[in-house]
């Protein structure tokens, strides 16, 4: 299935923060969208899940298999993600509830998009969710409130919720930016593992592009919400057209460089 953007506009209170962003993102494939902070990176991959904040209008086209996804009713957008698109979210704060346990989140997760699933068995199959996710102690965790977890082990949360109807694609908004260096790889192994297992293809969103080398086998470089740089990260690792990509790459080497890096 395809994921495919043409000309995609946003424009919040007037202002256009997304200028005519193209992107195609085939079976199987993995791709990369980078950028600095403000480029327009979330809201791009928002707009695709109709979860624009209120007030932004969306132009252009966002197909999905074929179908246009803008302008398409809110019930059966709502059935599309998490049922065909995963998103893991910038803050998995946003993504959790507080007040309710992990296990429970994941169960509902579930449970919203299987009809006919009972309690006990959507209970069941968290657990077996986060064991996918290598959460340790699976049986405990799923006890627990989202505050008593690390954030890694968060963010295996918001995975494991995110991937629990197998959907087909999966976007991933700086799933490892907040942890630090040796949980970010383990995090980073995890998605290349289950993306790999269930023949899914990933949206990665970042602006490292250290991290996106590690991840993805496309890019596309935003800047201030228009497209400057596309194609296979190999050829943008080694010959950067555009300055953003030109800075985006020293500031990978520098932490590629560093003592203690991720080199
Ligand atoms: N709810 C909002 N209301 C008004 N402007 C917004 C809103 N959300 C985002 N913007 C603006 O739209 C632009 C793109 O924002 P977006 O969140 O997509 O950037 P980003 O590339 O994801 O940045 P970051 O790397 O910091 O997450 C920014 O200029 C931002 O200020
Ligand atoms: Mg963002």
């Amino acid at each position: 299935m395809t994921l495919s953007l043409t000309g995609v506009t946003i424009d919040i209170a007037g202002h256009r923060v997304v200028d005519g962003v193209d992107l195609e993102v085939g079976d199987a494939a993995r791709v990369g969208l980078i950028g600095e902070s403000g480029s327009g990176k979330s809201l791009t991959a928002l707009a695709v899940l109709g979860l624009l904040p209120d007030g932004a209008r969306v132009g252009g086209s966002i197909r999905w298999d074929g179908r246009e996804l803008i302008g398409m009713p809110d019930r059966d957008l709502a059935r599309l993600r998490g049922d065909e698109i995963g998103m893991v979210f910038q803050e998995p704060q946003t993504a959790l509830n507080p007040i309710r346990t992990v296990g429970r989140q994941i169960a509902e997760s579930i449970r919203i998009h299987q009809r006919g699933v009972s309690r006990a068995e959507a209970w069941a199959r968290a657990i077996d969710e986060a064991r996918r996710v290598r959460l340790p102690d699976p049986e405990g965790i799923v006890r627990r409130y989202p505050h008593q977890l690390s954030g890694g082990q968060r963010q295996r949360v918001a995975i494991a919720m995110a991937l629990a109807c197998r959907p087909r694609l999966l976007i991933a908004d700086e799933p490892t930016t907040a942890l630090d260096v040796t949980i970010q790889a383990e995090i980073l192994d995890l998605l290349h593992h289950l993306v790999d297992e269930d023949g899914m293809s990933l949206v990665f969103i970042t602006h490292d592009l250290a991290v996106l080398s590690q991840i993805a086998t496309d890019a596309v470089v935003l800047e201030t919400g228009r497209v400057v740089e596309a194609g296979p990260l190999r050829t943008l690792l080694r010959s950067p057209a555009s300055p953003v990509t030109q800075a985006l790459l020293r500031d990978a080497t520098a932490t590629l460089w560093r003592p203690g890096g991720r080199a």
